[in-house]
């Protein structure tokens, strides 16, 4: 299979996109680590597909519990060959009650964890001369969602997409983003406020805004992944994928 022989480290992979993105790995031969915050154990055990798979329980937004992760992997593994940075947290946060602390908290899991697991598993990739990074976008940066401090982090982590793929370009490794529209998962599903339009309501706008005009499912942003973390992509490298049913067709 495409990815034999190959560990990928999926982080948020307990449930929705991150998951989904296990199980594709794993089907395509892959050892896959999944690291999660919450246990991820059970959906490991049920990936199937051959590979060595391992859950670690890990708040990625504790530098210590990063290195900790890091030092796990290479101990079983010897490196990381793919490292999806899936995971993000998306707290509301409106101008007039956001604190420093909030703010710093979600940069923190959706930002700074990226770069800290990027700087532990390049030197392996690049001795490697083969390796694949793939950061969790969003295209909602493109709506009228009012989350500060998540869509501050998810610009930032276009960014910083283009800047590692700057920094590891020579090496054989690529770096790129999947971002996708609105998807019915748990962690957004979830998220209700009275004061804010429900879950519902946004995802019935957002699919408006699709030419595609059905609700995305992880599944769809699979196909996405095992095509960047490929040979085939081996020379797409910096780039932000929309994967939204046409949702930033005009621009993001
Ligand atoms: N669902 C969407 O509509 C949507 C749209 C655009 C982008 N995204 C991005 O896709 C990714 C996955 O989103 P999702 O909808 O599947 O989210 P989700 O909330 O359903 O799943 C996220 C996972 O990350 C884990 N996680 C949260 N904080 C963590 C931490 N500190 N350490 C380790 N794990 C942690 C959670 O436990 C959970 O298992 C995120 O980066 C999100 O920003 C999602």
């Amino acid at each position: 299979m495409a990815l034999d022989g190959r560990t990928a480290v999926v982080t948020g992979a307990a449930r929705g996109i991150g998951y989904g993105y296990c199980r594709r790995l794993a089907a395509d031969g892959a050892h896959v680590v999944a690291v999660d915050v919450v246990d991820p154990a059970d959906g490991v055990r049920e990936l199937g597909g051959g590979g060595d798979h391992l859950g670690l329980v890990c708040d990625i937004g504790d530098p210590a519990q990063v290195d900790a992760a890091v030092d796990t992997v290479i101990d079983r593994y010897g490196r990381c060959d793919i490292l999806v940075n899936n995971a993000a947290v998306f707290p509301f946060t409106d101008l007039d009650q956001v604190t420093v602390e909030l703010w710093r908290a979600v940069q923190a899991v959706n930002v700074e964890a990226i770069l800290l697991f990027a700087r532990a598993f390049a030197p392996g990739m690049r001795a490697a001369g083969w390796g694949r990074i793939v950061n969790a976008g969003s295209g909602i940066t493109a709506t009228q969602n009012r989350d500060l401090a998540y869509l501050t982090s998810k610009g930032t982590v276009h960014a910083l997409t283009r800047a590692l793929a700057n920094e590891l370009g020579e090496s054989g490794v690529t770096v790129n983003a999947i971002a996708p529209g609105l998807v019915a998962t748990e962690g957004f599903l979830g998220r209700d406020r009275a004061d804010r339009p429900s879950a519902e309501e946004v995802l019935a706008r957002i699919t408006a805004m699709q030419t595609i005009r059905r609700r995305s499912v992880p599944a769809d942003l699979a196909g996405a992944l095992a095509f960047l973390v490929s040979d085939d992509a081996g020379f797409v490298t910096g780039q932000i994928l929309h994967v939204d049913g046409g949702m930033t067709r005009t621009g993001a």
